[in-house]
C-alpha cells in the first residue's frame, strides 16, 4: 500500500516537473490538474487513511511538499505568462509574423496649414511673427485705431463684451473679445521702434449668426510695415507677391477704393479667380475677381496714438481672413465645417508638415 502510493507521488511529482504552458488555456489545464478542487494531489490526502500511523507524518509531509511545489510551479508559470491572460509576456503566443495594427495618422487642419503657408510668404520677404490677447481693451481694439466713440462696430451687435462701460463711464476700461487682429498692431507699434514689419495670426471674435458665409469665431492674419518713406507701392507689390506665392504665379490683384477708420486711403484687394481663371464661374459671382483681403496706408493718428512721429515714418497696413485664403485655396463652400471636426472633411487634408 504504501510503496503504491510512493510511486503515485513520483509520478504526479515528475509530471509536475515537465509541466510546461505556453498558453492561457494550458495554464487553466494545469490548474485543473494540480491545484483545483479536484486535483491529484488532493486525492493523495484520501490515502493517508489507509497508510499506517507510524508512516502517517512522513507521507503527510511528502504529500504537502507537493502541494506547495505545485503552487509555486503555477505561480511561476502564470508570471511566465504575464499575469496569466496569455497575452503578453515572453512565453505567451504572441504571433511575430503577424502585420502590425495600421496606425491612423492625423492630418493638419485646413486653417492651421493656410496659416502657416502665409508666415512662410511673409517670412521670405522679412516679416517677423507677433500676437496678442483675444481678450482686449478698447484702446487696442478701437480707440488707438482710430474709431470714433460712436462707431457701429463697438457696438453690441458686433462686439462681445467681457465689460462694458456704464452710461457716463470712460469708455477706454471696457473689455471684449478681439473683433480683428489689428489690435496687435497697437501693440506692435507701443513696444516696438520702427522699421517694423510684421504679421500678426491670431483668432477673433464677432456677435453674428453663425451660417454657411459668417461664423462668431473666425481667423485673421494682420501685417504692418512702417519705416520711412513706405509707399503705396510698396504695398501694392508686397500684395502682388503674397497672392502669387499663395495662388500661383499668374495671379493678379486689384485694389478698390474703401475706407477703415485706421488706414488713409485704404482699399480692398481681389485676386483673379483661380477657380475659372477669371473667366466667370459661381465662385466669383461671374466676375472673375474674389475680395481676399483689406488694406492702406496706416492712419496718422494711429502712428500718434503710439507715439510714432508721422512725419518721420509711414507705413501700410493690411488684414485676411484665414477662413476665406483656405476657402479659395481648398474650395471650402461652408465656414462651419472648418469647426465641426467632421473627421470626414479633415481627413482630405494631408500636409507634410
Ligand atoms: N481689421 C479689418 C477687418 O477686420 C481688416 C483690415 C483692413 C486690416 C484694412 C487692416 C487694414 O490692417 O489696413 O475687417
Amino acid at each position: 500500500m504504501s510503496t503504491e502510493l510512493i510511486n503515485r507521488i513520483d509520478q504526479i511529482k515528475a509530471k509536475l516537473e515537465a509541466a510546461a504552458v505556453a498558453t492561457a488555456e494550458e495554464l487553466e489545464t494545469f490548474r485543473i490538474k494540480f491545484i483545483g478542487s479536484k486535483n491529484q494531489i488532493k486525492d493523495l490526502y484520501q490515502e493517508l487513511k489507509s497508510v499506517p500511523n507510524d508512516q502517517k507524518k512522513d507521507f503527510g509531509q511528502k504529500i504537502n511538499a507537493l502541494k506547495q511545489a505545485a503552487e509555486e510551479k503555477f505561480n511561476g508559470l502564470k508570471a511566465s505568462l504575464g499575469g496569466g491572460d496569455g497575452k503578453t509576456g515572453s512565453n505567451s503566443a504572441i504571433d511575430k509574423s503577424r502585420p502590425a495594427e495600421e496606425i491612423a495618422f492625423g492630418s493638419r487642419h485646413p486653417l492651421a496649414m493656410v496659416r502657416k503657408e502665409i508666415i512662410e510668404i511673409f517670412g521670405r520677404i522679412g516679416f517677423s511673427v507677433s500676437e496678442g490677447p483675444e481678450i482686449e481693451d478698447d484702446w487696442h481694439n478701437f480707440s488707438a485705431l482710430n474709431f470714433p466713440p460712436e462707431h457701429p462696430a463697438r457696438d453690441m451687435q458686433d462686439t462681445f463684451f467681457i465689460q462694458k462701460a456704464g452710461e457716463d463711464e470712460d469708455r477706454t476700461k471696457e473689455m471684449a473679445l478681439r473683433t480683428h487682429t489689428s489690435s496687435v498692431q497697437v501693440r506692435v507699434m507701443e513696444g516696438e521702434k520702427p522699421p517694423i514689419r510684421t504679421i500678426s495670426p491670431g483668432r477673433v471674435y464677432r456677435n453674428e449668426a453663425i451660417s454657411a458665409r459668417a461664423h462668431c469665431f473666425f481667423h485673421q492674419v494682420e501685417g504692418l510695415y512702417i519705416d520711412k518713406d513706405v509707399s503705396f507701392a510698396d504695398l501694392k507689390q508686397t500684395l502682388l507677391y503674397f497672392a502669387q506665392e499663395m495662388f500661383g504665379e499668374k495671379a493678379q490683384i486689384r485694389l478698390r477704393p474703401s475706407y477703415f477708420p485706421f488706414t488713409e486711403p485704404s482699399a480692398e484687394v481681389d485676386v483673379s479667380c483661380t477657380i475659372c481663371n477669371s473667366k466667370g464661374c459661381n465662385v466669383c459671382k461671374y466676375t472673375g475677381w474674389l475680395e481676399i483681403l483689406g488694406c492702406g496706408m496706416v492712419d496718422p493718428n494711429v502712428l500718434e496714438s503710439a507715439n510714432i512721429d508721422p512725419n518721420e515714418y509711414s507705413g501700410f497696413a493690411f488684414g485676411m481672413g484665414i477662413e476665406r485664403i483656405a476657402q479659395l485655396k481648398f474650395r471650402v463652400s461652408d465656414l462651419r465645417m472648418y469647426s465641426e471636426n467632421d473627421i470626414r472633411f479633415l481627413q482630405q487634408f494631408k500636409s507634410t508638415f
